[in-house]
């Protein structure tokens, strides 16, 4: 195995998967690359990622991809929050209008339509930071009237934990509207303490990995979701192109991982369980 850094992988996934559909020469090289660098995944284009995500989940979508991103763009409370901070100068200023934040349909499938179209109970995250996709999965919460985010979150120090910026604690989320804080539990800790806990006491429909992007944590944090976690539940991940971690897990688990071209670091997959597991290994045990 050649070993590459994120910024490789990063480059390499996309091309790799158009240069799989285009020539003939390079089609089964491309496979190989593929299946041995990105095994366990499959890459959709723009177009098919939420249809191909909703079948995943068994669901027929009520609204189509486009309706979702007009809720979010037009969304007058995440407008004012996001350029208030802008002008603030809470929050860098990315983008060259404010529509351009809606460009990714990877993390508004991810992000907002899944979560409108699951309707879940409740949804754990890692990571908040600033809370920009944060703000996002709250509004997606009180659209649909019902459910709870419960986000675990160290504030981020610029320089450490993978992080750039600095959010004072009292800060963390600032990009979210306070309208939309009424379905959010914060917890401020380490995941390493607090996702096994939270994952106990709660039996969450989505589980959202944005903490810390190393192998080990990552590692941690999806192998505890896949044990804690309800069968068929859905683990969303940011960043799986850091490290191997997320190849890894699907693999070691024989878990089918959809990626979108449009953002392949953004990864997908579903708590399945063959019939053996189901029936021996699911639950906690309290007692024998
Ligand atoms: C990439 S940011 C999250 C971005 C956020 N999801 C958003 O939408 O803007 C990562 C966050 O995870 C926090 N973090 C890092 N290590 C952590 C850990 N072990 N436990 C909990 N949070 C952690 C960082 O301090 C930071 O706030």
């Amino acid at each position: 195995m050649i070993a590459m850094n994120k910024n490789q992988r990063m480059w390499l996934l996309p091309r790799l998967m158009e240069l799989k559909h285009r020539s003939s020469l390079v089609k089964p090289l491309c496979r190989l690359a593929l299946k041995s660098f990105f095994s366990h995944i499959r890459l959709h284009k723009p177009e098919d990622y939420f249809a191909a995500v909703t079948r995943s989940c068994g669901i027929v979508p009520r609204h189509s991809l486009s309706h979702y991103r007009n809720e979010l763009l037009n969304d007058k409370l995440l407008k004012e929050t996001y350029t208030g901070a802008i002008a603030a100068g809470k929050q860098k200023q990315k983008y060259a209008d404010y529509e351009q934040r809606f460009h990714s349909v990877a993390n508004i499938v991810h992000y907002y339509a899944l979560l409108r179209e699951l309707l879940p109970e409740y949804v754990i995250e890692t990571g908040t930071a600033t809370g920009s996709m944060t703000s996002w999965v709250l509004k997606a919460l009180h659209e649909n009237g019902r459910g709870r985010l419960i986000s675990i979150d160290l504030p981020p120090i610029a320089n450490r934990l993978t992080m750039d910026i600095t959010v004072a604690p009292e800060e963390v989320g600032f990009l979210i509207p306070k309208e939309y804080r009424k379905q959010w539990d914060l917890r401020v800790g380490d995941a390493k303490v607090l996702l096994p806990k939270t994952l106990l006491d709660i039996p969450a429909d989505v589980f959202i990995h944005d903490s810390l992007h190393t192998t080990t944590h990552m590692s941690f944090e999806y192998h505890t979701a896949r044990a804690l976690l309800k069968p068929n539940a859905v683990i969303l991940s940011d960043d799986i192109l850091w490290n191997r971690s997320w190849y890894q897990f699907l693999k070691t688990h024989n878990l089918k991982g959809l990626s979108c071209e449009d953002n392949a670091n953004l990864g997908f997959t579903i708590n399945r369980f063959d019939d053996f597991e189901k029936a021996e290994g699911l639950g906690v045990i309290e007692q024998i």
